[in-house]
């Protein structure tokens, strides 16, 4: 059983892949993790965002169990990950890594942008997380200040809508809505409805 979640970023996928692996027996990866973690060790050793020769021998060496979770999940580390996320090397590298995750037993929850498009194509159940761009900044700046970074509403939206749009219009594995995914709009939700949502789909999908 592998469930596929693509989806912008603060658009819920994250919380409901943990919790839907937790409920269904099943492992989780946030793929997210895996660029962020490449973009990480770029940024820390003053390496340039661009050369795919050295991203992919830092992909090729990645232990996430290694990595601080605080400098993982900083603002800067999605940005400059989302700089690396068009490099097709790079991307090669660390699907092979998503894919090996994926088809161990007992099955897996993926999160990402291309999970349903490229990584696992034949997905048991596929889920398009989506919300409009003033609810995903209100969510990441209320999870920001919360953690006690500092965060202001209208940068955060105007980072996430850049975010968005590299990631759809880039040429490799752009984020998109696989033609067999189900459309989960968040919006007018919160996550506990959210969640409920996403399990009558995936049970739904299993049943059927
Ligand atoms: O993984 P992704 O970036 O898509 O989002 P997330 O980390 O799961 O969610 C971002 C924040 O929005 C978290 O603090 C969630 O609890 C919150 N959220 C929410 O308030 N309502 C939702 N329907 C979905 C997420
Ligand atoms: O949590 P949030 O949605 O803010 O970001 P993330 O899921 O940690 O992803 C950071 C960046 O990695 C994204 O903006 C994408 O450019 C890239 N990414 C990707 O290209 N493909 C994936 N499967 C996952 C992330």
């Amino acid at each position: 059983m592998i469930i596929a979640i693509d989806g912008p970023a603060a658009s819920g996928k994250g919380t409901l892949a943990r919790r839907l692996a937790a409920h269904f027996g099943l492992r989780h990866l946030d793929t997210g993790l895996t660029y962020r973690a490449v973009a990480a060790a770029l940024l820390a050793q003053g390496l340039p965002l661009g050369d795919e020769a050295i991203a992919v021998e830092i992909a090729r060496r990645l232990d996430l169990s290694h990595m601080d979770r605080a400098l993982l999940s900083a603002h800067e580390t999605g940005e400059a990950a989302s700089r690396i996320a068009v490099l097709p090397a790079l991307r090669e590298e660390l699907v092979r890594l998503q894919r090996a995750f994926a088809k161990a037993p007992p099955g897996a929850v993926l999160d990402g942008r291309d999970i349903g498009t490229v990584v696992c194509p034949d997905a048991g159940v596929k889920l398009y997380v989506t919300a409009a761009p003033e609810a995903r900044a209100k969510r990441r700046t209320a999870e920001m200040l919360s953690q006690g970074k500092e965060a202001d509403f209208a940068s955060v939206l105007e980072d996430l809508k850049r975010r968005d749009e590299r990631d759809q219009s880039r040429t490799v594995a752009p984020l998109r809505q696989a033609a067999d995914a189900h459309l989960l709009d968040t919006t007018e939700m919160d996550i506990e409805t959210a969640f409920r949502a996403a399990v009558d789909i995936v049970t739904a999908a299993r049943a059927s």
